[in-house]
């Protein structure tokens, strides 16, 4: 059972630079997401949230509900965010993290990214297809 995180500003897909993020909307992403996870069969929770409190907290609670992996694009909290970092880092599942563009080809800033050190692997630069393989890893994990 997969849990997939969105982080800020992720609900803005297909309205926000789609230039860089597509016209595929958050939802778009997420019911591929669970046709994915069915293909896989793994069951799927994606949830998004633009706060980070609420985002470590899905993280800490995740093995007790149930899940076996994440997957998250946590936004430019990637960047910054020593307390998602420490959630990660915290807690026992296997986490992926995906980004939808290549952040390595974009501003300077967005070339650290300090939670992926304490996640399995980071997936940039391919788009929704991101999240599937971060899923399929996930799903061999679990297996
Ligand atoms: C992103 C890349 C981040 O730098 C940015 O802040 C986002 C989206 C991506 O999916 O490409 O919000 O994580």
């Amino acid at each position: 059972m997969l849990l997939v995180l969105n982080g800020p500003n992720l609900n803005r897909l297909g309205l926000r630079e789609p230039d860089v993020y597509g016209n595929q909307t958050l939802e778009d992403l997420e019911r591929q997401c669970e046709a994915w996870g069915a293909e896989l069969g793994e069951a799927v929770t994606c949830r998004q949230s633009n706060f980070e409190g609420q985002l470590l907290e899905w993280i800490q609670e995740a093995q007790e509900q149930g899940f076996t992996g994440i997957v998250i694009n946590p936004g430019a909290l990637t960047h910054y965010s020593y307390a998602l970092r420490d959630a990660i880092s915290g807690q026992v599942l296997p986490v992926v993290e995906v980004h939808i563009s290549n952040v390595d080809a974009r501003e300077d800033f967005r070339h650290k990214s300090v939670t992926a050190a304490v996640c399995k692997g980071k997936i940039s630069g391919l788009g929704f297809l991101g999240y599937r393989l971060a899923m399929e890893y996930l799903t061999d994990q679990d297996s």
